[in-house]
Protein backbone atom coordinates (compact mmCIF):
# COMPACT_ATOMS: atom_id res chain seq x y z
CA UNK A 1 0.00 0.00 0.00
CA UNK A 2 1.46 3.49 -0.59
CA UNK A 3 1.85 6.23 1.91
CA UNK A 4 -0.73 8.66 2.41
CA UNK A 5 0.83 11.64 3.02
CA UNK A 6 -2.57 13.85 2.72
CA UNK A 7 -3.28 13.14 6.93
CA UNK A 8 -2.04 13.98 9.47
CA UNK A 9 -0.31 11.57 10.24
CA UNK A 10 1.12 9.84 6.97
CA UNK A 11 0.83 6.13 6.41
CA UNK A 12 0.50 3.19 4.74
CA UNK A 13 -1.94 1.00 7.16
CA UNK A 14 -5.11 2.47 6.54
CA UNK A 15 -5.03 4.56 9.71
CA UNK A 16 -8.57 6.81 8.28
CA UNK A 17 -10.54 3.13 8.82
CA UNK A 18 -9.38 3.08 12.46
CA UNK A 19 -10.95 6.05 14.20
CA UNK A 20 -10.09 4.95 17.32
CA UNK A 21 -6.28 4.34 16.60
CA UNK A 22 -6.29 7.58 14.70
CA UNK A 23 -7.59 9.31 17.68
CA UNK A 24 -4.89 8.33 20.37
CA UNK A 25 -2.31 8.75 18.01
CA UNK A 26 -3.33 11.99 16.83
CA UNK A 27 -3.37 12.54 20.42
CA UNK A 28 -0.11 11.69 20.70
CA UNK A 29 1.45 13.19 18.31
CA UNK A 30 2.06 16.83 20.00
CA UNK A 31 3.85 14.68 22.86
CA UNK A 32 6.51 13.47 20.91
CA UNK A 33 6.71 16.97 18.89
CA UNK A 34 7.29 18.79 22.19
CA UNK A 35 9.69 16.06 22.84
CA UNK A 36 11.24 16.39 19.64
CA UNK A 37 11.28 20.26 20.99
CA UNK A 38 13.33 20.18 24.30
CA UNK A 39 14.99 16.73 23.51
CA UNK A 40 16.02 17.18 19.46
CA UNK A 41 18.74 18.81 18.22
CA UNK A 42 19.57 21.87 19.53
CA UNK A 43 19.05 25.22 18.01
CA UNK A 44 18.59 24.18 14.32
CA UNK A 45 14.82 24.12 14.33
CA UNK A 46 14.66 27.03 12.06
CA UNK A 47 17.70 25.29 9.35
CA UNK A 48 16.57 24.23 5.79
CA UNK A 49 17.93 20.43 5.72
CA UNK A 50 18.62 18.65 2.61
CA UNK A 51 16.67 15.13 3.74
CA UNK A 52 15.09 12.40 2.50
CA UNK A 53 11.38 11.40 3.06
CA UNK A 54 10.19 7.72 2.57
CA UNK A 55 7.36 7.84 -0.25
CA UNK A 56 6.77 4.23 -0.42
CA UNK A 57 8.23 0.95 1.16
CA UNK A 58 9.31 -0.69 -1.74
CA UNK A 59 13.32 -0.76 -2.93
CA UNK A 60 13.12 1.52 -5.97
CA UNK A 61 12.54 5.09 -4.83
CA UNK A 62 11.44 4.89 -1.41
CA UNK A 63 13.11 8.20 -0.93
CA UNK A 64 12.45 11.90 -1.54
CA UNK A 65 15.36 14.23 -1.25
CA UNK A 66 14.60 18.19 -0.49
CA UNK A 67 14.79 20.70 2.09
CA UNK A 68 12.93 20.14 5.21
CA UNK A 69 13.00 22.13 8.47
CA UNK A 70 13.16 19.29 10.73
CA UNK A 71 9.88 20.02 13.13
CA UNK A 72 8.46 19.84 9.63
CA UNK A 73 8.97 16.52 8.68
CA UNK A 74 7.02 13.86 7.77
CA UNK A 75 6.93 11.45 11.10
CA UNK A 76 4.80 8.76 10.51
CA UNK A 77 4.08 4.52 10.18
CA UNK A 78 5.69 2.67 7.21
CA UNK A 79 5.26 -1.10 7.07
CA UNK A 80 6.92 -3.25 4.39
CA UNK A 81 3.73 -4.86 2.42
CA UNK A 82 2.71 -8.17 3.83
CA UNK A 83 3.76 -11.49 2.68
CA UNK A 84 0.93 -13.17 1.40
CA UNK A 85 0.62 -16.80 3.24
CA UNK A 86 3.94 -15.96 5.18
CA UNK A 87 4.21 -18.89 8.18
CA UNK A 88 6.16 -19.00 11.25
CA UNK A 89 10.15 -19.87 10.10
CA UNK A 90 11.58 -21.17 13.52
CA UNK A 91 10.76 -22.49 16.98
CA UNK A 92 7.93 -24.66 18.26
CA UNK A 93 5.29 -23.47 16.13
CA UNK A 94 7.41 -23.68 12.82
CA UNK A 95 5.08 -24.14 9.80
CA UNK A 96 1.92 -22.30 11.45
CA UNK A 97 0.35 -18.99 10.16
CA UNK A 98 2.09 -16.06 11.41
CA UNK A 99 -0.04 -14.31 14.04
CA UNK A 100 -1.85 -10.73 13.13
CA UNK A 101 -2.72 -9.93 16.69
CA UNK A 102 -0.67 -10.43 19.80
CA UNK A 103 -1.54 -13.93 21.67
CA UNK A 104 -2.50 -13.35 24.91
CA UNK A 105 0.50 -15.78 26.70
CA UNK A 106 3.04 -13.56 24.58
CA UNK A 107 1.24 -10.33 25.42
CA UNK A 108 3.71 -9.12 28.41
CA UNK A 109 6.91 -10.68 27.26
CA UNK A 110 6.14 -9.11 23.46
CA UNK A 111 5.55 -5.67 25.27
CA UNK A 112 8.67 -5.74 26.80
CA UNK A 113 10.56 -6.82 23.69
CA UNK A 114 8.78 -3.26 21.91
CA UNK A 115 9.34 -1.47 24.51
CA UNK A 116 13.12 -1.85 24.51
CA UNK A 117 13.60 -1.67 21.03
CA UNK A 118 11.05 1.56 20.94
CA UNK A 119 13.23 2.95 24.21
CA UNK A 120 16.98 2.82 22.00
CA UNK A 121 15.34 5.22 19.24
CA UNK A 122 14.79 8.26 21.10
CA UNK A 123 17.70 7.91 23.47
CA UNK A 124 20.15 7.88 20.34
CA UNK A 125 18.29 12.13 19.32
CA UNK A 126 19.03 12.80 22.91
CA UNK A 127 22.55 11.15 23.13
CA UNK A 128 23.28 13.60 19.80
CA UNK A 129 21.52 16.80 20.88
CA UNK A 130 24.35 18.95 20.89
CA UNK A 131 26.71 17.41 18.41
CA UNK A 132 25.35 19.87 15.79
CA UNK A 133 27.37 22.28 17.40
CA UNK A 134 30.52 20.81 16.96
CA UNK A 135 30.04 19.52 13.29
CA UNK A 136 33.13 18.84 10.82
CA UNK A 137 31.00 20.03 7.79
CA UNK A 138 27.46 20.78 6.98
CA UNK A 139 27.82 17.30 4.60
CA UNK A 140 28.12 15.49 8.14
CA UNK A 141 25.74 17.71 9.79
CA UNK A 142 23.00 16.75 7.69
CA UNK A 143 23.68 12.93 8.10
CA UNK A 144 23.54 13.67 12.00
CA UNK A 145 20.14 15.22 11.43
CA UNK A 146 19.24 13.00 8.65
CA UNK A 147 19.92 9.84 11.32
CA UNK A 148 18.34 11.91 14.18
CA UNK A 149 14.70 12.15 12.10
CA UNK A 150 14.55 8.93 11.60
CA UNK A 151 15.41 7.61 14.97
CA UNK A 152 12.57 9.59 15.60
CA UNK A 153 10.38 8.00 13.15
CA UNK A 154 11.92 4.19 14.60
CA UNK A 155 9.95 5.35 17.70
CA UNK A 156 6.77 6.27 15.87
CA UNK A 157 7.34 2.49 14.36
CA UNK A 158 7.07 1.25 17.90
CA UNK A 159 4.91 3.21 19.57
CA UNK A 160 1.91 2.81 16.54
CA UNK A 161 2.27 -1.39 17.83
CA UNK A 162 2.03 -0.60 21.55
CA UNK A 163 -0.83 1.63 20.11
CA UNK A 164 -2.20 -0.54 17.67
CA UNK A 165 -2.21 -4.10 19.72
CA UNK A 166 -1.40 -3.42 23.44
CA UNK A 167 -4.25 -0.99 24.87
CA UNK A 168 -4.53 0.57 27.21
CA UNK A 169 -0.64 -0.59 28.49
CA UNK A 170 0.40 0.24 25.17
CA UNK A 171 -0.38 3.47 25.09
CA UNK A 172 1.19 3.84 28.69
CA UNK A 173 4.23 2.90 27.21
CA UNK A 174 4.03 4.88 24.59
CA UNK A 175 4.03 8.05 27.05
CA UNK A 176 6.94 6.62 28.98
CA UNK A 177 9.06 6.46 25.91
CA UNK A 178 8.85 9.90 26.17
CA UNK A 179 9.40 10.25 29.67
CA UNK A 180 12.54 8.64 30.00
CA UNK A 181 15.57 10.45 29.16
CA UNK A 182 19.18 9.73 27.95
CA UNK A 183 21.42 9.83 31.17
CA UNK A 184 18.49 11.02 33.75
CA UNK A 185 19.62 10.36 37.21
CA UNK A 186 16.16 9.71 37.95
CA UNK A 187 14.39 8.67 34.43
CA UNK A 188 17.30 7.01 32.29
CA UNK A 189 16.86 5.34 29.26
CA UNK A 190 16.31 1.49 29.42
CA UNK A 191 19.77 0.44 28.40
CA UNK A 192 22.94 1.19 29.83
CA UNK A 193 25.11 2.14 25.85
CA UNK A 194 22.19 4.76 25.64
CA UNK A 195 23.06 6.42 28.22
CA UNK A 196 26.31 7.12 27.58
CA UNK A 197 26.56 10.51 26.50
CA UNK A 198 28.16 11.31 22.95
CA UNK A 199 29.72 14.43 23.18
CA UNK A 200 31.98 14.41 20.24
CA UNK A 201 31.74 13.63 16.48
CA UNK A 202 34.63 10.55 17.05
CA UNK A 203 32.01 9.04 19.48
CA UNK A 204 29.23 9.63 17.40
CA UNK A 205 30.96 7.45 14.51
CA UNK A 206 31.76 4.58 16.79
CA UNK A 207 28.65 4.68 17.77
CA UNK A 208 26.78 5.09 14.47
CA UNK A 209 28.99 2.20 13.66
CA UNK A 210 28.77 -0.67 16.65
CA UNK A 211 25.78 0.57 18.09
CA UNK A 212 23.44 1.33 15.18
CA UNK A 213 24.88 -2.15 14.22
CA UNK A 214 23.13 -3.69 17.40
CA UNK A 215 20.14 -2.35 16.19
CA UNK A 216 20.07 -3.89 12.86
CA UNK A 217 20.77 -7.50 14.12
CA UNK A 218 17.53 -6.80 16.72
CA UNK A 219 15.34 -5.56 13.99
CA UNK A 220 16.78 -8.74 11.73
CA UNK A 221 15.99 -10.75 14.83
CA UNK A 222 12.24 -9.28 15.03
CA UNK A 223 12.05 -9.22 11.28
CA UNK A 224 11.77 -13.01 11.58
CA UNK A 225 8.99 -12.71 14.34
CA UNK A 226 5.79 -14.51 13.93
CA UNK A 227 3.97 -11.17 15.26
CA UNK A 228 4.08 -10.60 11.38
CA UNK A 229 3.25 -6.27 12.01
CA UNK A 230 7.07 -6.40 14.15
CA UNK A 231 8.05 -8.38 11.30
CA UNK A 232 7.02 -5.87 8.76
CA UNK A 233 7.47 -2.79 10.67
CA UNK A 234 11.31 -3.66 11.16
CA UNK A 235 11.79 -5.15 7.90
CA UNK A 236 11.18 -1.38 6.98
CA UNK A 237 13.23 -0.02 9.47
CA UNK A 238 16.53 -1.44 8.10
CA UNK A 239 16.75 0.06 4.57
CA UNK A 240 16.83 3.31 6.88
CA UNK A 241 19.02 1.82 9.08
CA UNK A 242 21.68 1.00 6.52
CA UNK A 243 22.45 4.61 6.22
CA UNK A 244 23.12 5.05 9.70
CA UNK A 245 25.95 2.34 9.78
CA UNK A 246 27.34 4.08 6.42
CA UNK A 247 27.69 7.47 8.49
CA UNK A 248 29.37 5.75 10.97
CA UNK A 249 32.11 3.19 8.63
CA UNK A 250 33.01 6.18 6.03
CA UNK A 251 33.52 8.38 8.94
CA UNK A 252 36.28 6.37 10.32
CA UNK A 253 37.49 5.33 7.60
CA UNK A 254 37.95 9.31 6.46
CA UNK A 255 39.52 9.88 10.32
CA UNK A 256 42.04 7.37 9.45
CA UNK A 257 42.48 8.30 5.96
CA UNK A 258 43.56 12.34 7.46
CA UNK A 259 45.37 10.21 10.52
CA UNK A 260 47.87 8.54 7.57
CA UNK A 261 47.84 11.74 5.86
CA UNK A 262 49.23 13.71 8.84
CA UNK A 263 51.74 10.92 9.41
CA UNK A 264 53.35 11.38 6.17
CA UNK A 265 53.31 15.15 6.48
CA UNK A 266 55.17 14.34 10.00
CA UNK A 267 57.23 11.38 8.48
CA UNK A 268 56.52 10.23 12.24
CA UNK A 269 53.72 7.97 13.62
CA UNK A 270 54.23 9.87 17.09
CA UNK A 271 51.03 10.03 18.67
CA UNK A 272 52.02 13.11 20.17
CA UNK A 273 53.44 15.04 17.22
CA UNK A 274 49.78 13.69 15.59
CA UNK A 275 47.99 15.11 18.31
CA UNK A 276 49.93 18.78 18.18
CA UNK A 277 49.43 18.56 14.42
CA UNK A 278 45.46 18.44 14.99
CA UNK A 279 44.66 14.58 14.05
CA UNK A 280 43.35 11.71 15.91
CA UNK A 281 46.19 8.93 16.22
CA UNK A 282 45.84 5.48 15.62
CA UNK A 283 46.13 4.46 19.23
CA UNK A 284 43.88 6.84 20.63
CA UNK A 285 41.41 5.51 17.53
CA UNK A 286 41.74 1.83 18.95
CA UNK A 287 40.34 3.49 22.90
CA UNK A 288 37.49 4.70 20.84
CA UNK A 289 36.78 1.46 19.29
CA UNK A 290 37.54 -0.69 22.08
CA UNK A 291 34.35 1.46 24.07
CA UNK A 292 31.95 1.89 21.81
CA UNK A 293 32.13 -1.88 20.27
CA UNK A 294 32.45 -3.55 24.18
CA UNK A 295 29.59 -1.22 25.08
CA UNK A 296 27.54 -2.50 22.27
CA UNK A 297 28.48 -6.15 23.11
CA UNK A 298 26.33 -5.71 26.63
CA UNK A 299 23.23 -4.66 24.27
CA UNK A 300 23.13 -8.93 23.26
CA UNK A 301 22.50 -9.84 26.85
CA UNK A 302 23.91 -13.18 28.87
CA UNK A 303 25.85 -15.23 27.24
CA UNK A 304 23.64 -17.89 28.81
CA UNK A 305 19.64 -16.31 28.90
CA UNK A 306 16.39 -18.64 29.57
CA UNK A 307 14.50 -15.49 27.97
CA UNK A 308 16.61 -15.98 24.49
CA UNK A 309 15.08 -19.53 24.13
CA UNK A 310 11.72 -18.89 25.60
CA UNK A 311 11.31 -15.98 22.95
CA UNK A 312 12.91 -17.63 20.21
CA UNK A 313 11.35 -21.48 20.97
CA UNK A 314 7.59 -19.47 20.99
CA UNK A 315 8.34 -17.65 17.69
CA UNK A 316 9.11 -14.12 18.86
CA UNK A 317 12.40 -13.17 18.00
CA UNK A 318 14.41 -15.50 15.44
CA UNK A 319 17.79 -15.53 14.78
CA UNK A 320 19.41 -12.46 12.30
CA UNK A 321 18.98 -14.15 8.50
CA UNK A 322 16.92 -17.10 10.02
CA UNK A 323 16.65 -18.52 6.58
CA UNK A 324 20.59 -19.43 6.43
CA UNK A 325 20.68 -21.65 9.24
CA UNK A 326 19.94 -25.41 8.76
CA UNK A 327 17.81 -25.98 11.97
CA UNK A 328 15.04 -23.65 12.94
CA UNK A 329 14.10 -25.80 16.10
CA UNK A 330 17.36 -26.26 18.29
CA UNK A 331 15.46 -28.87 20.73
CA UNK A 332 18.38 -31.51 20.58
CA UNK A 333 22.09 -29.17 19.98
CA UNK A 334 24.36 -27.46 22.59
CA UNK A 335 27.21 -25.03 22.06
CA UNK A 336 30.50 -24.88 23.69
CA UNK A 337 30.87 -21.69 25.49
CA UNK A 338 34.00 -19.75 27.38
CA UNK A 339 33.11 -19.82 30.69
CA UNK A 340 35.78 -18.20 32.97
CA UNK A 341 35.07 -21.83 34.89
CA UNK A 342 36.10 -23.40 31.70
CA UNK A 343 34.21 -24.87 28.63
CA UNK A 344 30.42 -25.57 28.98
CA UNK A 345 28.04 -27.16 26.94
CA UNK A 346 24.89 -24.74 26.88
CA UNK A 347 21.62 -25.84 25.06
CA UNK A 348 21.55 -24.05 22.04
CA UNK A 349 18.12 -22.46 22.57
CA UNK A 350 19.86 -21.08 25.98
CA UNK A 351 22.86 -19.70 24.08
CA UNK A 352 21.02 -17.74 21.29
CA UNK A 353 22.03 -14.27 22.74
CA UNK A 354 25.68 -15.63 22.17
CA UNK A 355 25.10 -16.89 18.61
CA UNK A 356 23.50 -13.58 17.62
CA UNK A 357 27.01 -11.61 19.47
CA UNK A 358 28.90 -13.73 17.03
CA UNK A 359 27.31 -12.80 13.90
CA UNK A 360 27.36 -9.34 15.12
CA UNK A 361 31.08 -9.38 15.80
CA UNK A 362 32.03 -10.98 12.22
CA UNK A 363 29.51 -7.80 10.34
CA UNK A 364 32.16 -5.71 12.68
CA UNK A 365 34.85 -6.85 11.13
CA UNK A 366 34.12 -5.43 7.44
CA UNK A 367 35.10 -1.99 8.46
CA UNK A 368 38.03 -2.39 10.11
CA UNK A 369 39.51 -4.74 7.34
CA UNK A 370 38.67 -1.79 4.96
CA UNK A 371 40.64 0.60 7.60
CA UNK A 372 43.33 -1.66 7.98
CA UNK A 373 43.99 -1.78 4.80
CA UNK A 374 44.17 1.74 4.39
CA UNK A 375 46.48 1.68 6.89
CA UNK A 376 48.75 -1.21 5.32
CA UNK A 377 49.04 0.91 1.48
CA UNK A 378 50.80 3.56 3.72
CA UNK A 379 53.07 1.21 4.74
CA UNK A 380 52.35 1.18 8.45
CA UNK A 381 52.04 -1.82 11.05
CA UNK A 382 49.69 -0.57 12.99
CA UNK A 383 46.18 -2.27 12.90
CA UNK A 384 42.75 -1.83 14.56
CA UNK A 385 41.07 -4.49 16.34
CA UNK A 386 37.68 -5.39 17.68
CA UNK A 387 38.14 -6.14 21.66
CA UNK A 388 37.93 -9.80 23.11
CA UNK A 389 33.47 -9.94 23.88
CA UNK A 390 34.71 -10.96 27.87
CA UNK A 391 36.33 -7.29 27.54
CA UNK A 392 34.12 -4.60 30.21
CA UNK A 393 31.69 -6.93 30.34
CA UNK A 394 28.53 -5.37 32.54
CA UNK A 395 26.48 -9.09 31.87
CA UNK A 396 27.01 -12.59 31.68
CA UNK A 397 29.66 -14.79 32.91
CA UNK A 398 32.72 -12.55 32.49
CA UNK A 399 30.78 -9.43 33.84
CA UNK A 400 33.48 -7.56 36.00
CA UNK A 401 36.18 -9.74 35.30
CA UNK A 402 39.85 -7.79 34.81
CA UNK A 403 40.30 -8.88 31.60
CA UNK A 404 42.29 -7.06 28.36
CA UNK A 405 41.30 -6.46 25.57
CA UNK A 406 42.85 -9.64 24.00
CA UNK A 407 40.88 -11.76 26.36
CA UNK A 408 43.52 -12.74 28.69
CA UNK A 409 42.73 -12.48 32.31
CA UNK A 410 44.94 -10.06 34.67
CA UNK A 411 46.00 -9.54 38.07
CA UNK A 412 42.71 -7.06 39.53
CA UNK A 413 45.20 -4.25 40.18
CA UNK A 414 47.22 -3.95 36.61
CA UNK A 415 43.83 -4.31 35.03
CA UNK A 416 42.89 -0.79 36.83
CA UNK A 417 46.53 0.36 36.57
CA UNK A 418 46.08 -0.19 32.75
CA UNK A 419 42.61 0.17 32.09
CA UNK A 420 43.01 3.83 30.28
CA UNK A 421 45.80 2.22 27.67
CA UNK A 422 42.60 0.63 26.40
CA UNK A 423 39.67 3.15 26.48
CA UNK A 424 39.81 7.00 26.65
CA UNK A 425 40.97 8.71 29.65
CA UNK A 426 39.70 11.96 30.83
CA UNK A 427 42.53 13.29 28.34
CA UNK A 428 41.89 11.56 25.72
CA UNK A 429 38.55 12.53 25.83
CA UNK A 430 39.35 16.25 26.41
CA UNK A 431 42.23 16.21 23.77
CA UNK A 432 39.64 15.20 21.05
CA UNK A 433 36.51 17.45 22.39
CA UNK A 434 39.71 20.23 21.40
CA UNK A 435 39.23 18.99 17.76
CA UNK A 436 35.84 19.56 17.48
CA UNK A 437 35.47 22.90 15.96
CA UNK A 438 32.49 23.53 13.93
CA UNK A 439 32.85 23.83 10.24
CA UNK A 440 29.67 24.88 8.21
CA UNK A 441 31.15 26.71 5.14
CA UNK A 442 30.00 24.83 2.07
CA UNK A 443 32.32 22.44 1.04
CA UNK A 444 35.32 22.67 3.90
CA UNK A 445 36.36 20.11 6.43
CA UNK A 446 37.93 20.30 9.83
CA UNK A 447 41.26 19.46 9.63
CA UNK A 448 40.99 15.95 11.56
CA UNK A 449 38.89 14.32 8.94
CA UNK A 450 39.30 13.77 5.78
CA UNK A 451 36.31 14.47 2.84
CA UNK A 452 34.08 12.17 2.07
CA UNK A 453 34.07 10.25 -1.57
CA UNK A 454 31.10 11.94 -2.94
CA UNK A 455 28.00 14.27 -1.87
CA UNK A 456 24.49 13.10 -0.75
CA UNK A 457 22.20 12.30 -3.44
CA UNK A 458 24.85 12.57 -6.39
CA UNK A 459 24.87 16.87 -5.02
CA UNK A 460 28.81 18.02 -4.91
CA UNK A 461 30.76 18.22 -1.83
CA UNK A 462 30.06 21.90 -1.38
CA UNK A 463 26.79 22.01 -1.48
CA UNK A 464 25.17 23.36 0.95
CA UNK A 465 22.99 20.75 2.67
CA UNK A 466 22.26 22.85 5.76
CA UNK A 467 20.89 25.95 5.25
CA UNK A 468 20.91 27.78 8.53
CA UNK A 469 18.34 30.80 8.42
FE1 LIG B 1 16.73 3.17 14.85
FE1 LIG C 1 19.91 3.87 13.70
Amino acid sequence: MSINYAEKIPNNVDLANDRTLQRALEHWQPHFLEWWHEMGPSDFEKADVYLRTATSVDAQGWASYGAVKMPDYRWGIFLADQTPGRTIGFGDRMGEPVWQQVPGEHRSTLRRLIVTQGDTEPASVEQQRLLGHLCPSLYDLRNLFQINVEEGRHLWAMVYLLHAYFGRDGREEAEELLARHSGDADKPRILTTFNEPISDWLSLYCFTYFTDRDGKYQLKSFAESAFDPLSRTCRFMLTEEAHHMFVGETGIGRVVKRTLEVMKELGSDDPVKIRAHGAVDLPLLQKYLNFWCSSSLDLFGSEISSNAATSFASGLKGRPDESQYQDHVLRDVVLKLDTPEGAQDVPMLNALNEVMRESYLKDCEIGLKRWNRAIERAGHDFRLTLPSSRFRRAIGSWVGLPVDPTGKLLPKQEYERRLHEWIPSNDDRAFVRSLMQKVTEPGKMAAWIAPPDRGINNLPLDYEYVHVA
